[in-house]
């Protein structure tokens, strides 16, 4: 199958550039596309038959349920059992947005989306191609992150075409994604709200429009918890980059320091060594390959560039990578999360 990468400017949306698109969705065929968070590999989420594609496309374990995006907050009563309070005040507040909640499915949304679950995660993007394609479509779009099973997510139509090129007809290509880090997911199944995992929206934005406490899933938290994540997709080995990486927590100074001192002891053993340092720290370090992650206090920037930067990594040909660390005040939970994950929990306290 030949993959068709087509160029959308998101501020002027060209319907007959889209029409083909949405022909696809429409017809159960895959369309890769830009979210405001990650790009999303999208089908038309009420048809059994399309969603197993987006498995098989991704090798995606078909336990792992898919995300149905929507246009309109109308879409989600027409595919929730029943709709909490909580959906309509969250939905207000933070829709068209990065905030995933999951609800009680109804018998219209079929097995293979949900991966054999009762419940649904919706979410209604904020991007206009994104919006588009569902309304042009007439379909609700079920989309994981656009990436092969166990790469880092995708935040440039590049990244789609490395990973699945020749396994999907079409890449819309909007440009780089502006958030950069999957959206945060609330389960509203319960009496008290829950984050699966954590994202733009935070735990602390969340309470103050519910007027209620909201709990992490524990599952999420400790690297060596004995529960289970609640969400399928956070309990399967994530990406790790093919070089080992390792985390310096510390003062700033100390951990420059400190990690220079590991580039040097790797290199003296013949190894390639990679840096993930910010625009403050960059000039300071004597590795082979230095990349910033941005500036320390603009946490947007850090979360942008994380997986962009992991997947240069990849293609650097480095043996051993050593990163700061993020732990920001708004997003640095979620940013953690992933880097955490990557480092496969490997953090040098300095
Ligand atoms: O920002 C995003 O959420 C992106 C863009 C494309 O919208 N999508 C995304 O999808 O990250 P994906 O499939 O890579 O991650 C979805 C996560 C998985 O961890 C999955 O297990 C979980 O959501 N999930 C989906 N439905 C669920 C359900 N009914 N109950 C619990 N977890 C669910
Ligand atoms: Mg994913």
């Amino acid at each position: 199958m030949q993959t068709k990468v087509v160029k959308i400017d998101a501020e002027q949306i060209d319907t007959d550039k889209m029409e083909d698109a949405a022909r696809i969705i429409a017809d159960g065929g895959l369309v890769a596309f830009p979210t405001e968070t990650v790009y999303g590999l999208g089908a038309d989420a009420l048809h059994s038959e399309a969603s197993k594609k987006i498995y098989a496309a991704k090798g995606r374990p078909s336990d792992n349920p898919l995300i149905v995006h929507i246009s309109k907050f109308e879409d989600l009563e027409s595919i929730a059992k029943e709709v909490p309070e909580q959906a309509r005040k969250l939905s207000d507040a933070f829709w068209p947005g990065p905030l995933t909640m999951i609800v009680w499915k109804n018998e219209k949304v079929p097995y293979e989306t949900t991966g054999g679950m009762d419940t649904v995660a919706i979410r209604m993007p904020n991007h206009p191609i994104a919006l588009r394609l569902i309304e042009q479509s007439g379909c609700l779009i079920a989309a994981p992150s656009a990436n092969t099973s166990g790469k880092p997510s995708p935040t440039e139509a590049q990244h789609v075409k490395g990973d699945l090129d020749g396994k999907i007809p079409m890449i819309l290509d909007g440009g780089p994604v502006g958030i950069g880090i999957e959206s945060t997911i609330i389960d509203l199944t319960e009496d008290t709200p829950m984050i699966l995992r954590p994202g733009y929206i935070t735990k602390e934005m969340l309470e103050e429009v519910l007027g209620e406490e909201v709990k992490v899933d524990p599952g999420i938290i400790a690297s060596d918890s004995l529960k289970k994540p609640k969400a399928p997709g956070m309990k399967y080995k994530h990406y790790a980059p093919k070089a080992d990486l390792v985390l310096v927590d510390g003062a700033s100074e100390a951990v420059t320091a400190k990690i220079n001192e590991l580039v040097k002891e790797k290199q003296s053993q013949g190894l390639k060594v990679g840096v993930i340092a910010t625009d403050e720290t960059k000039a300071s370090y004597e590795a082979d390959v230095v990349f910033s992650i941005g500036a320390r206090a603009d946490e947007d920037a850090i979360a942008k560039h994380l997986y962009k930067i992991l997947r240069e990594f990849d293609d650097s040909g480095v043996d051993a990578i050593y990163s700061e660390s993020f732990a920001t005040p708004r997003i640095g939970q979620a940013i953690m999360n992933r880097l955490l994950k990557a480092a496969g929990h490997q953090v040098l306290t300095v």
